[in-house]
């Protein structure tokens, strides 16, 4: 009975062919395709999307979806106009309105925003750093605005963007009183490294010295307030100077780290502290050491000072960014502009500053500057 059905689909194929195929060829038209290009990439890498076989210059929306570890909704939107060859490119055509405006390849990431109805306060940051961010990406039919109404879903596709490369190593570290995670490129090294520090907002960040391994470095984030295997109480800083410098040793002093090539990075009260490493004297290893600061809304004259009165002044570069916010992460990362700080004792909600595609222009800036300084002062 199967031979039978093949058969038959078969004469019906050859049957139709010679009849319909130069009106077939003429009229038809493959469904529309969205493509992502890579579909799994690093955090910081760029994606190239791509709508096809769509009429010419009719409007079209693409839209971004992604939950979060904590299963929050997060999107954006933007409205393009197809060309005249049926396509839209995001990497070189202009967004006419939504989530962002203007030819932004990146918008659908950085321009992501909890959805309508979300918990007040939400910053988006990645927990587990072994699995990926899924982000489901459609293309609509009109300008539109996703989840208002009805809209007719064209394609869609989905990419994973990724904070660790394969073969990068991550290990906990419970040493010394140390609360940290150790970050390892695949090989045996040794390899330049990197001590990350972030501010007050606390727990272990694991995110950054991930991606610092995928690129090649040694990373350890460190964790120094608001962790539960720190000494309490966890809302107060606990451990003192000789904390951070055991940390810096046990980062120098491990076999797959290159002992004189170590440098540290921090955010926010973490440029306090690394200021702190880099110029505090005494300290057996204060020589090679690089650094590179990131000047925010931090005070800078005390940046200067610190580092003038340590006679380090060369090592000050300052970038500034106007209309970019406190919080300058990897690349691609939406900007938080206010976010919950706490809950206990009383709910404080923090205003970081800055506007999406300002923040999002210096994110990219300053992560290739970072990169660059630690492929110069680190790698060569
Ligand atoms: C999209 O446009 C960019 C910039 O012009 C081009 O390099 C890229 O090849 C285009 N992508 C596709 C899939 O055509």
């Amino acid at each position: 009975k199967k031979r039978y059905s093949m058969k038959y689909i078969t004469q019906q194929y050859i049957f139709l062919l010679p009849a319909g195929a130069v009106r077939w060829r003429s009229s038809y038209r493959p469904a529309p395709l969205l493509t992502a290009a890579p579909a799994r990439a690093l955090i910081d890498e760029q994606i190239s999307i791509k709508g096809r076989f769509l009429p010419p210059h009719c409007p079209v929306t693409v839209c971004a979806r992604m939950h979060s570890e904590d299963d929050d909704l997060w999107e954006a939107f933007a409205h393009y106009n197809t060309n005249a060859d049926g396509t839209v490119n995001l990497t070189k055509d202009h967004s006419v309105g939504g989530s962002y405006l203007g030819c932004e390849p990146m918008g659908l990431f950085w321009g992501l925003q909890p959805a309508p109805g979300a918990r007040e306060g939400l910053r988006l940051r990645k927990k587990n750093v072994e699995i990926p961010y899924v982000v489901h990406m459609s293309l609509l039919e009109g300008h539109v605005s996703p989840g208002e109404g009805q809209s007719t879903e064209l394609a869609a596709v989905t990419t994973e963007r990724w904070y660790t490369a394969p073969g990068v190593k991550r290990i906990k570290i419970r040493q010394n009183g140390i609360v940290g995670t150790l970050f390892l490129p695949p090989g045996p090294g040794p390899f330049p490294a990197m001590l990350d520090l972030w501010g007050m907002g606390g727990a272990l960040v694991e995110y950054r010295s991930a991606l610092f391994a995928s690129r090649g470095y040694a990373s350890l984030s460190i964790a120094y307030i608001g962790h539960k295997e720190l000494p309490g109480p966890q809302n107060r800083i606990n451990v003192g100077a000789s904390y951070f410098n055991s940390a810096f040793d046990l980062l120098r002093d491990h076999r797959q780290v290159c002992a004189d090539r170590v440098g540290i990075i921090g955010l926010s009260f973490g440029v306090y502290l690394a200021l702190r490493i880099a110029t505090e004297t005494g300290a057996k290893v204060r020589q090679k050491v690089q650094c590179l600061f990131l000047n925010l809304q931090l005070d800078q004259y005390i940046i200067e000072e610190t580092l003038r009165a340590a006679d380090k002044s060369q090592l000050f570069t300052r970038l500034s960014y106007p209309g970019a916010g406190h919080l300058i992460e990897p690349p691609y990362s939406p900007n938080s502009r206010i976010s919950l700080w706490s809950v206990k004792p009383k709910k404080l909600i923090t205003l970081w500053g800055g506007h999406l595609a300002p923040h999002a222009a210096a994110q990219e800036d300053a992560w290739k500057k970072i990169l660059d300084f630690m492929e110069n002062n680190l790698r060569r």
